[in-house]
C-alpha cells in the first residue's frame, strides 16, 4: 500500500472503507469500468450499418425527436441505443441533423491522427488470441480497413511491437471516422498497481512461450 501511496497512486486495497486521506480530504469512490459511449453522428443508418450489421449490435431502443425545437440540444434528434452485451447500451448513436451538417462535407479523417480535440479512440475487448484473430479475419471479410496493426503492444513479448499495454489490438474506423480497436490480454495489475506475475506468466505460456524466458514489462510512471 505504501508503496502504491508513494507514487501517488492510490490503489485501494479490498474491503477499505473510509474514503478519506490523512489530510481530511475525500478520495474518489471506486468506478467500475467504462460501460457506455456516445456518439454524434452525421448519417445515423450509415453507422447503423457498420455497427449492426457489421459488428453485430442489436439495437435496443429508438428515439426519434425530429422537432428541433423539442429536442434538448437544439439539433435534430433521432438517437439509437446499442449494445452488444446484456446491458442497455454500449454505445449511444445520436445523428446531427442534416441541418447542421454542411454539404458535401469531405470524408472524416481517422480520430486517431485529426489534431482536433476529443475522441482518439475507444476499444472493445475479446476473450483472447483465438477469438482476436477470428475478429481481424471477420473484419477482412467484409471490407473494413485497418488503420493499426493487427500487432501486440509489448516491450518484452516475443511478438511485441515495443509499445506498452500488452494486448493484441487491430484498429479501424466508423462511418465519421472513429477509431475503434478490438483487443484482448490487457495487461492486469496486482494490489499494488503493479504487474500481475500470475497473469503475465499464464498469458506468455498461452501464447506458446516459457515465462521464464520472457521479461516483465515495466510500466513507466
Ligand atoms: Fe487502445
Amino acid at each position: 500500500m505504501e508503496k502504491a501511496k508513494n507514487r501517488g497512486v492510490f490503489f485501494v486495497k479490498k474491503k477499505k472503507k473510509a474514503h478519506v486521506c490523512k489530510g481530511g480530504g475525500l478520495l474518489p469512490p471506486k468506478l467500475n469500468r467504462l460501460q457506455h459511449i456516445a456518439l454524434k453522428v452525421r448519417d445515423l443508418d450509415a453507422s447503423l450499418q457498420f455497427y449492426v450489421d457489421v459488428l453485430g449490435f442489436s439495437v435496443i431502443e429508438n428515439i426519434d425527436q425530429t422537432d428541433p425545437a423539442k429536442t434538448t440540444y437544439g439539433y435534430t434528434r433521432r438517437v439509437r441505443f446499442i449494445s452488444c452485451t446484456n446491458e442497455h447500451h454500449v454505445i449511444n448513436l445520436t445523428e446531427i441533423g442534416p441541418e447542421f451538417v454542411p454539404p458535401n462535407l469531405p470524408p472524416p479523417e481517422n480520430s486517431r491522427v485529426r489534431t482536433e480535440y476529443g475522441l482518439h479512440h475507444f476499444a472493445f475487448i475479446v476473450d483472447g488470441k483465438a477469438e482476436f484473430d477470428e475478429w481481424v479475419e471477420y473484419l477482412k471479410s467484409k471490407g473494413v480497413e485497418f488503420v493499426r496493426g493487427p500487432l501486440l503492444h509489448s516491450p518484452t513479448h516475443p511478438e511485441g511491437d515495443g509499445s506498452p499495454g500488452e494486448n493484441r489490438a487491430v484498429y479501424f474506423c466508423d462511418p465519421d471516422g472513429n477509431a475503434i480497436e478490438i483487443c484482448c490480454d490487457i495487461m492486469h495489475l496486482d494490489e499494488y498497481g503493479e504487474v500481475d506475475r500470475e497473469w503475465h506468466a499464464d498469458r506468455i505460456r498461452r501464447d506458446g512461450y516459457n515465462p521464464d524466458e520472457v521479461p516483465l514489462p515495466p510500466i513507466n510512471r
